[in-house]
């Protein structure tokens, strides 16, 4: 059959509060047209992220209701620990209230003056991390993978050649290479098992660790399986456990392919270096065996663990984000592509191409699609990576002025993917009446949250 359906069916559901453009327009003024400043009951479809927002299944709810909240060595630990041993192969196993605590946990036991972290693109709460302790993280993705519409099948993948020049020149101060899959601050895209095991063998050549960023690590299975030889006959289950052994530790928010609405962890095989994560755990996060979560968190990610490698929903996933994509593209919207597995990232840049960097495109499509719409989508481009020269004051553009729109798992049906293409496809007609915005409000660290723009005249 052509027709791909959602492998569920609805049990539960959260009415949308419909809108007019008119009520869309005061309440963006009142937010300063930032996204970020309006009320989730003014939005009509949201693809703020794809992090916490998944709808748990019947299962997941069951086994919320079986939490062991014991302090210490709850069953629901044993259930969280057994899985995610099960897929990721790891001795330690170590539960986080987020993904970014886990991070953060990481970063503090292999800091040292001077160190230096190499990956394929950092994403920004890990880069955040790591130089909070003053140490540096370098992206390396392939060429090809800052190119928005050039195909290839794994964009994500690590530029081995430069991984190995950065390897040699830092000798001896790279604690880790990270390896982010899918690689989100890049379009999403997946990174080849080659690219991975190369990466450790590199790695390890050179005493660094290999530490993967498996936030979205099921829908990396899934293009592996989709798209690199050898891997067609191989279940999302068996490439998942292919891909954790060639790591030596990996850091998860449980928020994406957990199917969980918060939750994360950092698995190990070291003794020692878990045994330095506990003690930090201990002051920051709890007990080790809870950290940070209640034993029905725990069993949420347990089972939405089991279920996001369940090839009928991998599917679903994969083809409905691309369905997505496909609709604009064939419309004329410019975008990242292929599509990645959670979200569609447009380029702002080459939609908007009379609006220049300085004035965001990336913000006014966000704004429009809200105004036109109710849709909510984040600018990735000049807000929130956009710099100030700290000596002449010029500005500094981003790499790439990108709309995201990330889709939350199992929560919207395809009439709502239909919509969202039509309002992205009328305001791509009327692009040239578009204008530009400047920023009247600044914070001094991660600005996009809270910045305060106005339209230009
Ligand atoms: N790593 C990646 C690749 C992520 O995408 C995220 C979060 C994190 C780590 C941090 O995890 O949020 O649980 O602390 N990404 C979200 C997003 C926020 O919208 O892409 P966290």
């Amino acid at each position: 059959m052509k027709t791909i359906i959602e492998p569920f069916k609805i049990k539960s559901v959260e009415p949308i509060r419909m809108s007019s453009v008119q009520e869309r327009a005061e309440i963006l003024k009142r937010a300063g047209y930032n996204p970020f400043a309006i009320r989730a009951e003014d939005v009509l479809i949201d693809y703020l992220t794809d992090s916490g927002t998944s709808s748990m299944s019947s299962e997941q709810w069951a086994a919320m209701m079986r939490g062991d909240e014991s302090y210490a060595g709850s069953r629901s630990f044993f259930r969280f620990e057994e899985e995610v041993r099960r897929i990721t192969g790891f001795r330690n196993i170590i539960p986080t209230h987020q993904g970014r605590a886990a991070e953060k946990i990481l970063f503090n036991v292999l800091h040292k003056p001077g160190a230096v972290y190499l990956g394929n693109t950092h994403f920004d709460t890990t880069r955040a991390n790591i130089e909070y302790l003053g140490d540096e993280a370098i992206d390396l993705v392939i060429p090809e993978g800052l190119i928005p519409s050039k195909i290839h099948p794994f964009k994500g993948n690590i530029d081995l050649e430069r991984l190995e020049d950065n390897l040699k020149k830092h000798k001896g101060q790279v604690p880790a290479v990270i390896t982010t899959v899918t690689n989100n601050s890049g379009g999403g895209q997946p990174v080849s098992m080659e690219n991975i095991r190369e990466t450790s063998r590199l790695a390890r050549k050179y005493g660094a660790l290999f530490v993967l960023d498996s936030a979205r690590f099921a829908e990396n299975a899934y293009f592996i399986k989709m798209r690199e030889r050898d891997y067609a006959d191989k279940s999302p289950r068996e490439i998942a456990q292919e891909i954790f052994s060639y790591a030596d530790a990996t850091t998860m928010s449980a928020k994406k392919d957990g199917l969980a609405n918060i939750g994360g962890f950092l698995a190990c095989n070291d003794d020692d270096l878990a045994a330095e994560a506990r003690n930090l755990l201990i002051l920051t996060e709890g007990f080790p065996t809870y950290g940070g979560l209640a034993g029905r968190d725990l069993d949420a990610i347990a089972q939405g663990l089991r279920e996001v490698l369940e090839e009928d929903y991998l599917h679903y996933r994969v083809r409905s984000t691309a369905y997505f994509a496909e609709k604009i593209s064939e419309a004329g919207v410019p975008l990242i592509l292929p599509p990645g597995g959670h979200a569609v990232y447009i380029d702002a840049g080459a939609f908007l191409d009379h609006i220049p960097p300085e004035q965001f495109p990336g913000q006014v499509l966000a704004n429009e699609i809200y105004l036109h719409g109710g849709i909510r989508g984040v600018e990735i481009g000049s807000v929130m990576f956009g710099k100030q020269d700290p000596e002449t004051g010029a500005f500094q553009p981003a790499v790439l002025e990108l709309l995201r729109l990330a889709i939350p798992r199992r929560v919207y049906t395809q009439s709502h993917v239909d919509y969202s293409a039509e309002v992205i496809t009328e305001v791509y007609k009327k692009r040239r009446e578009l204008r530009g915005f400047k920023i009247v409000y600044e914070a001094p660290y991660l600005r996009h949250f809270t910045a305060r723009f106005e339209p230009l005249a």
